[in-house]
């Protein structure tokens, strides 16, 4: 038995990094996947080697149309939502706090956290209806431990955390399960805007401050999110579970 057979997976941001590591994860365990990304090529793509069990689907996470239409297609296509995974996410480039302008700082906090305000407002309605539910929100280690130079965009995750325990006591009488996961510095696109330049010192300086001596994978994030979004966790809610390789310790 696959460990997601019968179950319905929305992730967004899954056109690349993390959020394709793990739609990859969650159908090779036998989930349905809607690979929800900004960029629809991207998400397609994902969709399209994939195979069957996905469907790639164009949606800004910060837009409220944009995301109702991204549940209702994967309903659609479905016919259930089990699993929302709020992944997609972006930041300033590493640079002082007061460099960084009025309209970046309103899209950072848009992008990572009004769209879990919005998927939540879409999606716990569908799954209250189904008899229960997981969210995973993909925090980072910037929220509990916070580098020089991110401070907006640490500010996303501290609040991504915060959203994931409220949500998690709220609806947990809806059978609803809510976890956050937070990885340490990752091998993805994003990881030139985190360092500010991607030069081997500075790769060495991020790996330095990681004990297990190695970025993260989307592989490592992908297996932290199976078994969240798995039965497995099934008395899990609320952890805003680190995958840091000891960054936080
Ligand atoms: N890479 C890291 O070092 C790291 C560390 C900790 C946490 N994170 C978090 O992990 C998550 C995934 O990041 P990643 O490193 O895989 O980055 P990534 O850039 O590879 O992937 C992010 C994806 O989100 C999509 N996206 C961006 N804005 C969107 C929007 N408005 N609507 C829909 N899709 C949108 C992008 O097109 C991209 O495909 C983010 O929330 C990020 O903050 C990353």
């Amino acid at each position: 038995m696959k460990r997601l057979e019968g179950k319905v997976a929305l992730v967004t941001g899954a056109g690349s990094g993390f959020g394709l590591g793990i739609v990859e994860k969650f159908a090779a365990e036998g989930a349905k996947v809607a690979i929800v990304d900004i960029k629809e090529d991207a998400a397609k793509a994902a969709a399209g080697r994939i195979g069957a069990a996905a469907i790639g689907l164009a949606a800004d996470v910060s837009k409220a149309a944009d995301v109702k239409d991204a549940v209702k297609k994967t309903l659609d296509a479905f016919g259930r939502l089990d699993i929302v995974v709020n992944n997609a996410g972006i930041s300033h480039r590493n640079r002082p706090m007061l460099e960084v302008d009025e309209a970046e700082f309103d899209r950072i906090f848009a992008v990572n956290v009004k769209s879990i305000y919005l998927f939540a407002q879409a999606a716990v309605p569908v799954m209250r209806q189904g008899g229960g539910g997981v969210f995973i929100n993909v925090g980072s280690t910037a929220g509990i431990r916070p580098r020089p130079g991110l401070t907006w965009y640490n500010g996303t995750k501290g609040a991504v955390h915060t959203l994931t325990k409220s949500m998690a006591v709220e609806l947990a009488p809806d059978r609803i399960r809510v976890c956050a996961l937070a990885p340490v510095a990752g091998e993805t696109p994003l990881l030139a805007t985190f360092m500010g330049e991607d030069t081997p010192q500075k790769r060495e300086q991020f790996i330095n401050s990681i004990p297990l001596g190695r970025f993260s994978k989307p592989e490592d994030i992908a297996n932290a999110a199976l078994y969240l979004a798995s039965d497995e966790a099934s008395m899990i809610t609320g952890v805003v579970l680190e995958v840091d390789g000891g960054r936080c310790i």
